[in-house]
């Protein structure tokens, strides 16, 4: 999956968003009253009862007072139908009468060959499943799956099948129908053997299971060896084909995505059984990574149909290791990973037998979010007498995954646990997650050292505030701004870290637009702020008169002190009779009251 815009030209990106009116896309999916100039309802991306979501159709711009998300109409169509970027501008295109020149990658001549290797795979699927059906052929297969507690019902909405002991039952069957044995190769159904004389079936002796892709087209296969005696490899998977990446499919996806999205979150396992024995307690929630190390493609793949998902690994050392780097993956995606921990030397399928659904659902319900699993199990290998070095690696070992979150207040709350959990100093460790922020994780630098307090904001930062409105909705005043104030003048870190790139900006360009300072920005609390501001309607009629008025509101305090001061010299001044002295402080104080009513 593109994740870039780069196939997309920005002038064909531009040209779709003048034609599409965020009010009518969004109003698809939200009810919207008209609320003053904009609109309003019911926030689509969280729950709540009364409207904070607003769509201004002046800005194109949508933003949500409740849980801070917004953006243009792009950034709306990619949350709610969970789509990429380029997907979403395309989605848009067609239903506005962009077309979008067909990139180089995808020209016909690759179009046709994917038609012909989907229509292989189909084939294929059937022919394997003809075989675990035979009567006579399929019988072994057919005992093998009902020792596993495979029912019928589930191995056919799977597509089960099985491959025949033979060497060449697939090879010969597709030749009759046509394949050369260069297209099986390719596929990935035959092998050659090393003189490339003779070719052979690639899946010998194997219970099937067919690799779909969202949509349900097959595109691959996976065969486990019926029974465990030989000395093959006990699972084999198709090679990496035209159709078949397999760092982009999730085995099982097709069948449990309607699950997925009515629960909530999905289950993530391992294995093909372990998913199969999950579908056939009724848990259906559940894809398989195939014993894959997880992608991006993954993650965007399973953010289509949630943002939360448990993985259910092995408890293995290998198991765990993989779901660290595995949460890591899914964690920059924005998904919400939870970890269910089994028993030693269990899967979820042998668990699930074992002990039951209920017991099974009673350990997923006490999965804990990932970072708390992992400073958990650190705590517990450390035991009570942890001595300040271990504690210490301790701490470094968790805080890059906590440095990865995305909101600061998550990672305040994690902070918290660890400090608590350890026994140590929250300070310290908000230090050291200084040193882990570098670039590599935006918006980490403005971790503030304590809980921000929820408090009205003071009168300065209320100017600071009406500043960044101004500068926001009025680019064109950004100069007087400037003229008006430094960035110095912004005591609040968001603020003065917005106020920065607006100037900055500014000096480049002349004029910014929202897009491009959300773009820009690279905290989502800023993000989240712009929009907020954006969408605030507090009308100045005289913007210069608002701006002076506020930067005296920003300078105020500095004011008051610097008028205390002048009051000291001047008494000085007048001890000492120096008359020009007193005088010119005396003018001076004057100026400064009258800056200060
Ligand atoms: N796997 C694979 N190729 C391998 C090994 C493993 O594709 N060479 C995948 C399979 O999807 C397998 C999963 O990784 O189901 C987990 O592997 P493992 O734990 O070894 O197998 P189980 O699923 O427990 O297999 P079984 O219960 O049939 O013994
Ligand atoms: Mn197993």
């Amino acid at each position: 999956m593109a994740s870039k815009k780069g196939f997309i030209s920005e002038g064909i990106i531009e040209e779709v968003r003048s034609r599409v009116d965020i009010v009518e896309i969004v109003s698809e999916y939200v009810s919207l009253k008209k609320g003053g100039r904009n609109f309003k309802g019911l926030c689509p991306f969280h729950s709540e009862k009364s409207p904070s979501f607003n769509v201004s159709a002046e800005k194109q711009f949508f933003h949500c007072f409740g849980c801070g998300e917004g953006g243009n109409v792009f950034r709306f169509l990619m949350k709610i139908e969970n789509l990429s970027f380029p997907e979403s501008v395309r989605q848009l295109a067609s239903r506005s009468g962009v077309t979008i020149p067909e990139s180089s990658q995808e020209n016909q001549a690759e179009k046709s060959e994917r038609e012909v290797l989907y229509g292989l795979n189909q084939s294929v699927k059937e022919f394997f499943e003809s075989q675990l059906w035979d009567p006579a052929k399929g019988l072994r297969a057919r005992k093998y799956l009902g020792k596993r507690e495979i029912s019928t019902e589930l191995a056919k909405r799977f597509s089960l099948g099985l491959a025949p002991d033979s060497w060449d039952a697939l090879l010969t069957h597709f030749q009759k129908k046509g394949f050369s044995t260069g297209q099986l190769e390719k596929a990935g159904f035959i092998k050659a053997n090393e003189a490339r004389s003779k070719y052979f079936d690639r899946f010998r002796n194997r219970v099937i299971f067919p690799f779909t892709d969202n949509r349900g087209r097959v595109v691959g296969f996976g065969g486990r060896l019926l029974g465990e005696d030989s000395k093959a490899p006990k699972y084999l998977n198709s090679p990496e084909t035209l159709l078949y990446k397999k760092g982009k499919i999730f085995y099982g996806i097709h069948q449990a995505g309607k699950a997925i999205q009515k629960d909530g979150f999905a289950t993530m396992v391992e294995g093909y059984f372990d998913l199969l024995t999950a579908f056939q307690n009724d848990i259906e929630n559940v894809v398989a990574n195939s014993g894959t190390a997880l992608t991006e493609d993954h993650a965007a793949l399973l953010k289509r149909y949630t943002e939360n998902v448990t993985m259910v690994f092995d408890s293995d050392v290998a198991g765990r290791s993989a779901s660290e780097r595995g949460f890591e993956i899914l964690l920059k995606q924005g998904l919400r990973v939870k970890m269910a921990v089994l028993p030693p030397g269990e899967d979820p399928d042998s668990y699930l037998r074992k002990h039951g659904r209920e017991s099974f659902q009673q350990m997923m319900d006490s999965s804990k979010p990932f970072i708390e699993y992992l400073i958990d199990s650190a705590a517990r290998e450390m035991g009570s007498s942890g001595s300040v070095e271990k504690k210490s690696a301790c701490v470094n070992k968790i805080l890059p995954f906590i440095a990865k979150l995305p909101s600061s207040i998550e990672k305040n709350e994690y902070i918290n646990i660890l400090s608590e959990r350890l026994q140590i100093s929250d300070k310290a460790v908000y230090g050291d997650l200084m040193k882990h922020g570098s670039s590599r994780s935006p918006g980490f630098a403005k971790i503030p050292s304590r809980p921000v307090s929820k408090g009205r904001p003071s009168l300065a930062e209320q100017c600071e505030r009406g500043m960044v409105q101004i500068m926001i909705q009025n680019p064109g005043h950004i100069k007087y701004v400037e003229e008006a104030v430094a960035i110095s003048d912004f005591k609040n870190q968001d603020l003065s870290a917005i106020a920065t790139m607006l100037f900055e900006q500014n000096g480049l360009e002349g004029s910014i637009s929202l897009d491009k300072i959300m773009e820009l920005l690279p905290s989502e609390n800023q993000k989240s702020l712009v929009g907020a501001i954006a969408m605030d309607l507090t009308e100045y009629e005289d913007l210069e008169r608002a701006i002076s008025d506020f930067a005296r509101g920003m300078k105020k305090k500095e004011r008051k002190i610097q008028l205390q001061k002048i009051q000291k010299e001047k008494s000085f001044a007048a001890k000492a009779l120096d008359v020009n002295q007193f005088q010119k402080l005396n003018e001076n104080c004057q100026e400064l009251r009258r800056e200060l009513s």
